[in-house]
């Protein structure tokens, strides 16, 4: 779950590596390092900690031709110097970074060992380097050729060799890896917001694929022989990440949650509903719509659910990384939906593999137009959300449950969607115009340990993503739990002054939601109600003006995430980048 920026030619490589892993830190924070080839001698820097702390220790410029960079999410061996990327050969013939996980490491780790091998770090990566440097008889293709076949598992790497400064190689396999197209220059990265502002210019390549970047071009191969990729163009308005004045990303994005839903309605209706008909006819062919998702993803799918559910569509959402394992059967002739804001998260690309292998049709929504997941797809159909930067997923979300509403009101013809989301919209908008109130509420509660989150049906929903947010960006210990479910045992964990944030938008549970309220609250629970305007009462502590139903879960959530935020504010985290997190999951 790392970064990697490669590049050569005509480079100011330390501004290039430098932005380039800022823009890929998203994969992962845990250490940093660059290597740079400049004639015969290579420049290697290396640290554990953020981009920003090796970029303090770097020269002013790193002259050279061929360079290559590398942001990590620790898998195998702790985040310290040793194993930070780039790895070098025991020859020091060749210097590699690498994105993934190899899972016969150790089988290859022991063998190399029997031919002289020494070992530098703990990583799995190391010994992709030093296999390379074993199979290297003069050509460095054919080592990569062979290489690839003797490894297991996930990998994109970027390959510098000492004796060829103007070639980068490169090999792909499960993780994600575009080239870019540049002038006197070409470049690679894990993702092409890293490149932007060089080219606009890629290409995605695909699993197998390998081959070389010159300055004036490039060569991709796949089982020995050349292959021909597409040429695809992306627009450098996508990758806006600048923070226009917010102090945290995360309060960007909930920021922009009302123009994403305005640009996913511009996407989606125009005199009708815009969506694929072959979709939609399959959709309403099939006995029942099965979505899969991990994280604030799978939070959204189980929205997508109650609403196939509401138009009498079997449905059923599971937790990616359990699925992948257990693919159980689910009716004859089911459709999947596949929700990722990344479009790269691992679970859901295996998931995707069993689903593409049984010929069974798949839809994936996501954020990241040329991702993994949307090239394997179907179909897909894009959130439109613009670049998420902070873990946290905030915007992605609502886009997620808009589109999930538009979807299912297109089955059924159903115009008066748009009329509700533009409700939901001016809902938002009101909570967002003063949310000093919701600012007061969580610094008052910034001691606050434990949370519970709790609602019924929608609620329940809100609920569960509300506790996420509480957990991952505050690092409150916060559970979710439907109503009911509380007096089978958890209520055992409410004493004096534990917080529990509960939600009301629903006429026909308000009454048992807030009964479970009471009995909270007469064991001492600090309790922060949430309610749409349509159901306030007097001592609820925040109210948001009215939606429907069905949308309900938009403006709870909005107000858990900034509750979410201003909690973590006060105690003074890293929002943007909470600890042991990175935004795409690209590792099982
Ligand atoms: C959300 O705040 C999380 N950081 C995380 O749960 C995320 O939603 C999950 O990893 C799924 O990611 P995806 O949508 O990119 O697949």
């Amino acid at each position: 779950m790392c970064g990697i920026v490669g590049g050569v030619g005509k480079i100011d490589f330390r501004n290039y590596l430098i932005n380039g892993l800022k823009k890929l830190d998203y994969r992962g924070y845990d250490s940093a390092g660059v290597a740079v080839l400049d004639h015969k001698h290579l420049f290697l820097k290396k640290m554990p900690g953020k981009v920003e702390e090796l970029s303090a220790c770097l020269p002013a410029s790193l002259p050279g031709t061929v360079g290559i960079a590398h942001t990590r999410w620790a898998t195998h061996g702790e985040p310290n110097e040793r194993n930070a990327h780039p790895h070098i050969s025991m020859k020091r013939k060749f210097a590699l970074v690498h994105n993934g996980v190899i899972e016969n490491f150790k089988a290859i780790k022991k063998d190399l060992f029997k031919h002289g091998y020494g070992f530098l770090s703990d990583t799995d990566s190391e010994i992709v380097v030093d296999l390379l440097e074993y199979n290297y008889h003069g050509d460095v293709l054919a080592a990569i050729k062979k290489t690839m076949g003797e490894l297991e598992g996930s990998y994109a790497c970027a390959i510098i060799h000492a004796d060829e400064p103007n070639r980068l190689y490169f090999m792909k396999n499960a993780s994600p890896l575009l080239l870019g197209k540049g002038e006197g220059a070409n470049y690679l990265a894990s993702d092409a917001g890293a490149m932007i502002g060089l080219t606009e210019s890629f290409v995605d390549l695909e699993d197998g694929d390998y081959g070389y970047l010159e300055p004036d071009g490039y060569a991709i191969f796949a089982d020995g022989n050349p292959v021909e990729r597409e040429i695809v163009a992306r627009s450098k308005d996508f990758y806006d990440d600048d923070l226009h004045g917010y102090p945290h990303y995360m309060i960007k994005e909930i920021h922009e949650i009302p123009s994403v839903l305005r640009r996913l309605l511009d996407n989606y209706l125009d005199d009708g509903f815009v969506f694929d008909k072959n979709m939609l006819s399959m959709i309403k062919m099939a006995s029942s719509v099965h979505f899969l998702a991990c994280g604030t993803s799978f939070y959204a799918c189980k929205v997508g659910v109650k609403y196939f559910r509401s138009i009498g569509k079997r449905s059923g959402a599971s937790i990616a990384s359990e699925w992948a394992y257990d693919p159980y059967d689910i009716g004859e002739n089911p459709f999947f939906i596949i929700l990722s804001q990344s479009g790269e998260t691992a679970d859901l690309i295996k998931c995707q593999k069993v689903i593409n292998d049984n010929n069974l049709p798949n839809l994936v929504v996501t954020n990241s137009k040329g991702s993994t997941l949307e090239r394997k797809a179907t179909f897909s159909s894009l959130l439109y959300a613009g670049v998420e930067v902070a873990v946290a997923s905030t915007k992605s979300y609502l886009a997620q449950i808009a589109y999930l509403a538009l979807l299912v009101a297109s089955l059924k013809s159903d115009g008066r969607v748009e009329g509700d989301i533009r409700t939901l919209i001016s809902s938002i908008e009101k909570i967002l115009a003063d949310d000093s109130k919701i600012k007061k509420l969580a610094y008052e509660r910034k001691d606050a340990t434990d949370a519970f989150y709790v609602g019924r049906g929608y609620d329940y929903l809100a609920a569960l993503e509300g506790a996420l947010k509480m957990k991952e960006v505050a690092y409150v210990h916060a559970e979710a739990y439907p109503g009911g479910e509380l007096k089978h045992g958890p209520i055992a964990l409410i004493q004096k002054g534990t917080l529990v944030v509960g939600y009301i938008t629903d006429a026909e549970k308000e009454a048992s939601s807030r009964n479970n309220f009471v009995e909270l609250a007469s064991r001492g629970a600090d309790i922060l109600v949430v309610s749409d305007e349509k159901y306030t009462r007097e001592g609820d502590l925040l109210s948001f003006p009215a939606v429907p139903e069905y949308l309900g879960v938009g403006p709870s959530v909005v107000i858990s995430q900034l509750l979410a935020y201003y909690l973590a504010e006060a105690k003074g985290l890293p929002i943007d980048k909470p600890r042991n997190l990175a935004k795409s999951v690209t590792v099982e």
